[in-house]
């Protein structure tokens, strides 16, 4: 596959020209959908659970219901042409049901979708298809988390000092690091057995760093990478995205690209695909999960691209012709605003752009809690060091005025 193939719309489709979007979920991810809906013209429904929740609170059609209630979900899909979504949690019956019934185009489709739903099913998947994966293995009990780390120990070779640890997940429902964690025994995971019939250990991957490779692919085929970018996680969170990634060679990058597009691919993803990677210090990449809508790492493209992560996923589950998604400046940073100890995040915010006219603000109308994702921040531009120090000044600034007065 090139990694940009098909630059024209290919077979024209019998889908409307201005499809009706639907989005179940009302986070940040739909709220950050609303700006090119409009701009492109495509009526949008959001399907919040809440009238207070961050995409309720912008879009002009809201229903309220939840994600996991089939008649809420089929209401929705019912009244648009294409159903689409802000987090990867609803049950796949729903959506097969929508689909058998021909309510609406449910893009990703469930057979794709399970595949980020499912941490298990998708390491089973990718490992199937030869994708690289870290060591993985299917934990019924902590007798086979014991096992597994007795192999991880046993391939160390004898008398490695520390003790073998490994990544235990929840295969379902875990995000930003909840439904993750680092065990030296299976007894660390005694209570998730408890509401999980099955869970997922890996290797702990002695990783250098964390890639992520975003594509776009529309239901016909037609796929778009995105410059791999370098994330960085601090407590399982992601706080800080670079574009592109620094130290990657053009070889590099296109394998990546390659890599993530395959994927797409393989797996029939329509809209957005996110590759969360692992880079190894021989230069090797594993996998390490996948979501299939725009996601935390593809942030920076909202202005540090041609066309942002939001309205490509629109165009992509609309079957729409895709934007071009070259960047726009050599470097691009997001900083994400993780909640601090001041509530009203506008007096920093009004400081920041005093300071910094160069910089993005985006704040998501979320009740600040203690390392909630409130916002972010971004810049693009030439030096990247520049950049960073920049977009982390703008942070402290606005979630956190007490930190920011301590470490000026
Ligand atoms: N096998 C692993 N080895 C080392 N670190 C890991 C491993 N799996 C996850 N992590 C760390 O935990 C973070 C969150 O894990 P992930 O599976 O992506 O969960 P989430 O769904 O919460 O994003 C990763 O971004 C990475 O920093
Ligand atoms: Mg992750």
């Amino acid at each position: 596959v090139p990694p940009n193939s098909a630059p024209h719309d290919p077979a024209p489709t019998s889908a409307p020209a201005a499809p009706r979007i639907g989005v179940v979920g009302g986070g940040q991810l739909a709220r950050m959908m609303l700006g090119p809906a409009i701009e492109l013209g495509l009526p949008l429904t959001v399907l919040a659970t809440d009238p207070a929740e961050s995409a309720a609170q912008g879009a002009a059609r809201v229903r309220i219901g939840r994600h996991d209630d089939e008649e809420a979900v089929r209401a929705l899909a019912a009244e648009v042409d294409v159903l689409t979504f802000d987090h990867e949690h609803v049950p796949p019956r729903i959506l097969e049901g929508i689909e058998r019934d021909g309510l609406a185009a449910v893009r990703p489709g469930p057979s794709a979708l399970v595949h980020a739903q499912d941490k298990l099913l998708m390491r089973e998947r990718l490992s199937a298809l030869g994708h690289p994966c870290p060591r993985w293995w299917r934990a019924v009990s902590a007798a086979d988390v014991d096992a597994a780390l007795a192999e991880i120990g046993a391939a160390a070779g004898e008398g490695a000092a520390p003790a073998p640890r490994a990544v235990v997940k929840t295969p379902r429902g875990g995000y930003d690091g909840h439904g993750v964690r680092i065990v030296s025994a299976g007894g660390d995971v005694a209570d998730w057995f408890e509401e999980h019939d099955e869970l997922l250990v890996e290797e702990l991957v002695p990783f250098t760093r964390e890639l992520s490779a975003q594509v776009a692919r529309r239901p016909g085929g037609e796929m778009l990478a995105l410059p791999v970018v370098r994330s960085t996680q601090k407590d399982g969170v992601c706080f800080e995205v670079l574009a592109p990634a620094p130290d990657l060679s053009a070889a590099d990058q296109e394998r990546i690209q390659h890599l993530a597009l395959r994927i797409a691919e393989d797996l029939g993803v329509t809209g957005m695909l996110a590759v969360e990677l692992f880079e190894t210090a021989d230069g090797e990449v594993l996998v390490n999960e996948l979501a299939m809508r725009p996601h935390n790492t593809g942030h920076w493209s909202m202005e540090g691209a041609v066309t942002g992560q939001f309205e490509q996923h629109l165009r992509a589950v609309a079957d729409l012709p895709l934007g071009a998604s070259a960047p726009r400046a050599p470097h691009a940073v997001m900083v994400n605003l993780l909640g601090g100890s001041r509530e009203d995040l506008a007096a920093g915010a009004r400081e920041a752009m005093a300071r910094d006219p160069e910089l993005k603000i985006h704040l998501y109308g979320k009740t600040v809690r203690p390392g909630r994702k409130v916002g972010h921040v971004t810049l693009a531009g030439e030096d990247p060091a520049d950049l960073l120090a920049r977009a982390h000044r703008a942070e402290r600034l606005i979630i956190d005025a007490v930190h920011e007065e301590q470490s000026a």
